[in-house]
């Protein structure tokens, strides 16, 4: 089926370019981690998926990284306090994202012995500030949970690929859209990849405007690109 082709075209893509992005969330899902190694790594992931719901990786690297280094683990985290917090967190805006986060391990400490859930229906809602997308980046990269992901991005490139012309907000496409995405990650021994790879390919190929198409690893099965190459022809005056 073509989800089943689309997936290696898809990660082979993926491995040739993510490297030279140096996000240092972003560590390939190790199945011999125990339960504790794998909450730690989804927690590394929640503060990197928080910081980059509003704000371009190139400036979230630092303050990730700063804010790994005053705060390696949820514990430390949940020991600290808002003024600390909201200090590392200035310059990067939208600071409810850091309360939420301090608000977030501070009830994973106390009341689920300071591990992250380890599937993406049991974290979402239960953790501030982390709903269906936030919820299955981490458990996707963390845990390798074969759940979507459905960003603005991988919204644009799943209506492309489907040739969704209603708005990606109503009801029917957004069920249309988590279904793409669904199927995406169906069976996928690596869905933490697949779904990294979509946000990816979203950002910097399948842009909102002059997308790269000639660039694109699902190219042959863009419905978009299908229909606007035989409508250009169509108009071709010599066709
Ligand atoms: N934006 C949100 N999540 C991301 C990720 N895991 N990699 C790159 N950009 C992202």
């Amino acid at each position: 089926s073509s989800p089943a082709l689309m997936r290696p075209a898809l990660l082979e893509w993926y491995a040739g370019v993510h490297e030279a992005r140096g996000m240092p969330w972003r560590k390939p899902f190790d199945p011999s981690l125990d339960a504790d190694a794998r909450a730690q790594r989804a927690y590394e992931v929640w503060i990197s998926e928080i910081m980059l719901q509003q704000t371009q990786v190139a400036t979230v690297i630092p303050y990730y990284n700063r804010w790994m280094s005053s705060f390696p683990t949820i514990n430390d985290l949940a020991a600290s306090d808002i003024d600390t917090v909201n200090a590392l967190w200035k310059g990067l805006g939208y600071y409810s994202r850091a309360a939420r986060l301090l608000a977030g391990a501070k009830k994973v400490v106390e009341e689920l012995d300071g591990r992250l859930p380890d599937n993406a229906k049991d974290m979402e809602g239960l953790i501030p500030g982390v709903g269906r997308y936030t919820a299955g980046a981490i458990c996707s990269i963390a845990f390798n949970e074969q759940v979507p992901v459905l960003d603005g991005n991988v919204s644009r490139l799943i209506s492309r690929l489907l040739a969704i012309h209603a708005s990606p907000k109503s009801k029917a496409s957004l069920d249309l859209l988590w279904q793409g995405a669904q199927t995406l990650v169906d069976g996928a021994t690596c869905a933490g990849d697949v779904n990294q790879a979509l946000i990816e390919l979203g950002s910097t190929v399948c842009k909102p405007r002059d997308p790269n198409c000639d660039g694109c690893p699902l190219q042959r099965w863009c419905l978009a690109y299908q229909i606007s190459k035989k409508r250009s022809s169509w108009l071709d005056p010599l066709f």
